[in-house]
């Protein structure tokens, strides 16, 4: 049996090497396609095998027409939204995601990010501190765990808005659980996005939520572009002058922020959150252990689609 590892966006290499091991030595073949650009790559590629390990690629219903021996689809990751799941299911193929794997690279970035804004990007000039600023997390999810982690390291005031997650669970963080979402925009001067991309979450991000953040505003997304109404965030920006926005990945509009706001944004050139070693080895072996054992025994422990 063949798994292909589909990446356009690498994983480092010691991280296919570990993949490797595991496919390998469950009597797998390991098929490697990386930096593929063009999808007729991706498509030929899928049609012999049965295993599928992709990262934010995109994997829709032509994939799955091609994929014709196609058993499991692995998004080596969190975040399944590029991924077809309505076609995968009509193709009986299984899909899975390896939740929390790259949560703590994620996190990391989050503060990566943070700093680097309330330093006014390095430009000699003075910026501010974390320390005792009210920073509030949008989602409470395993990235969100970690960033209060993080936070707190930094002497930040911590709190979180998650209408999925039990305020105890919250609480037994050591985060201060907010129930109304306006409060929690309106009381941080940080907020930090760990919403999944969904029809209820796209451009839910909107200026009558940002709008009531406090004077200082810094926005900081590390979730999905699609969850910010970016017309909407410019226009904020063009009324609030103090009001910043750090993105992993930069949104559709991005030139505009360019003409307009230069100095109040920072955006990573290609998806950075997640592109850390030890997340590639987390992520990849877990994808790789995920899909021989589905193979191989049926186990379908965070299969995603129905
Ligand atoms: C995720 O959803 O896990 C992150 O956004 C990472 O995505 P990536 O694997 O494309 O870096």
């Amino acid at each position: 049996m063949k798994i292909l590892v589909a990446t356009d966006k690498p994983f480092a290499a010691v991280a296919v090497e570990g993949i490797r091991k595991e496919i390998e030595a469950a009597g797998m073949e390991l098929v490697l396609l990386e930096k593929y650009g063009e999808k007729a790559k991706l498509i030929d590629a899928v049609k012999d095998v049965e295993g599928l390990i992709v990262r934010s690629d995109i994997i829709d219903a032509e994939v799955f027409d091609a994929a014709k021996k196609l058993k499991i689809v692995v998004r080596a990751g969190a975040g399944y939204d590029n991924i077809d799941l309505a076609a995968a299911t009509a193709h009986n193929v299984c899909v899975m995601n390896t939740p929390g794997q790259n949560s703590n690279a994620v996190a990391e970035l989050v503060f990566g990010m943070t700093v680097m804004i309330v330093r006014n990007l390095y430009n000699g000039t003075s910026g501010t501190e974390l320390k005792g600023k009210k920073l509030g997390i949008h989602a409470f999810g395993q990235v969100g765990r970690n960033v209060a982690r993080i936070a707190k390291g930094f002497g930040m005031e911590v709190c979180a808005y998650d209408p999925y997650c039990p305020a105890n669970v919250i609480a037994e963080a050591g985060v201060t659980p907010v129930s109304d979402i306006n409060e929690m925009y309106k009381t941080c001067q940080f907020v930090s996005l760990h919403i999944p991309a969904t029809d209820e979450t796209k451009k839910s991000i909107n200026y009558n939520l940002l709008k009531q953040m406090p004077k200082g505003a810094v926005l900081i997304n590390t979730a999905r572009k699609e969850v910010i109404d970016e017309e909407e965030l410019v226009k904020l920006m063009e009324e609030r002058a103090d009001f910043r926005y750090v993105s992993d990945i930069a949104p559709s509009n991005a030139p505009v922020f360019a003409e307009k706001f230069e100095g109040r944004y920072f955006f990573t050139p290609k998806k950075m959150g997640a592109q850390t070693a030890e997340a590639n080895i987390n992520a990849g072996i877990a994808a790789a252990k995920q899909s021989v054992g589905f193979l191989k025994d049926g186990i379908d422990r965070f299969r995603v689609n129905k």
